[in-house]
């Protein structure tokens, strides 16, 4: 089975990117496993630190050893979302992660630079994939929060990317965590990605990427939830990132939330008396499936297993 460093390069050459889904719970996991099966696509499957806990690491990966084996065909790579330490980093990689992010982007510069470094001296050692960020998402989700964005900057990403070493970098360009990205029109900052792959030749990864399809949006509310003004990004920017840009991973928790709360509520507001979760949840898997499948077709995935 081809590595994840064979299928970003691969995506880096051909105009298209992964998707790297998060996910804490076995049916969003099956989910995402059965929609890129059926679009025939690479997947990474990501865990934050805070679904690493909620989990247990002996769950997770009992869950990754079964996902892997159910789909032997099915190019599988689980990895360590937004690891803010050294220790978390060592622990993916003990643990059998393939890949990990080193989280430094809150840090100083040279304070980012250093502690990446350590973290891919490391991981290579044991010929794990590291992916690094520079620059600062808005947003907030459980342990990753920002008030403010600040864009990578582009000269600055050439002397991270040389001196660290990293594998992939992550970029702020417009992108935020979480359900409120917008209050106006959705845009992302081309130009300054244009800049930056001028200056690094090695895969870059959109964080924040979600759409916040309104459907779901419109379900939540009618249900009993209150998510006004939740606005994602337009999946013709993500299209346009994954085709003409060198956005080579995109990753999606938020739509994926979205998408299970809505069938959730909806299902249980429709059958009061219900009070079995698996009807609910094996609604939740076929509908995550089906966005699951639109997305990979939005990033030019499909068909992309070699
Ligand atoms: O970017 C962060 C991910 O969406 C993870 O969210 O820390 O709430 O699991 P979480
Ligand atoms: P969203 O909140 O837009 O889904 O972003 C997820 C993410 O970047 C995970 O690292
Ligand atoms: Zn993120």
């Amino acid at each position: 089975m081809k590595k994840i460093d064979f299928y970003l390069k691969d995506a880096l050459k051909n105009g298209y990117a992964l998707g790297a889904y998060n996910f804490s719970n076995l049916e969003t996991l099956k989910a995402i496993c059965e929609g890129s099966k059926n679009t025939k696509s690479p997947v990474i499957v990501a865990v934050s630190e805070g679904a690493l806990s909620y989990l247990g690491e002996n769950y997770l990966m009992s869950m990754i050893e079964t996902v892997k084996n159910e789909y032997k065909n099915l190019p599988i790579f689980l990895h360590l979302d937004h690891g803010k330490s050294f220790e978390i980093c060592k622990k993916a990689v003990k643990l059998g992660f393939d890949s990990i992010m080193f989280d430094g982007s809150s840090l100083p510069f040279e304070q980012n630079v250093k502690n990446t470094k350590k973290v891919v001296d490391y991981a290579h050692k044991y010929g794990i994939f590291v992916e690094a960020e520079l620059g600062v998402l808005a947003g907030i989700e459980d342990t990753v929060s920002a008030d403010k964005a600040i864009f990578t900057n582009p000269q600055a990403a050439k002397e991270f990317v040389s001196k660290t070493n990293c594998d992939s970098l992550a970029v702020a360009v417009g992108t935020s965590h979480g359900a409120y990205k917008f209050k106006g029109k959705s845009e992302i900052r081309f130009d300054i990605l244009e800049k930056i792959q001028k200056e690094v030749s090695i895969p870059l990864v959109l964080h924040g990427a979600s759409s916040v399809p309104q459907n779901f949006i419109k379900t939540i509310n009618k249900f009993g939830g209150d998510m006004n003004g939740a606005k994602g990004i337009d999946s013709k920017i993500l299209s346009k990132c994954a085709k003409d840009y060198h956005i080579c991973k995109i990753n999606t928790d938020t739509d994926l939330r979205l998408c299970y709360i809505a069938t959730l509520r909806k299902h249980f507001a429709e059958n009061p008396k219900d009070f079995d979760i698996r009807n609910a949840n094996l609604i939740a898997i076929k509908e995550m499936t089906k966005l699951i499948e639109e997305k990979n077709h939005i990033f030019n995935c499909e068909n992309r297993i070699k």
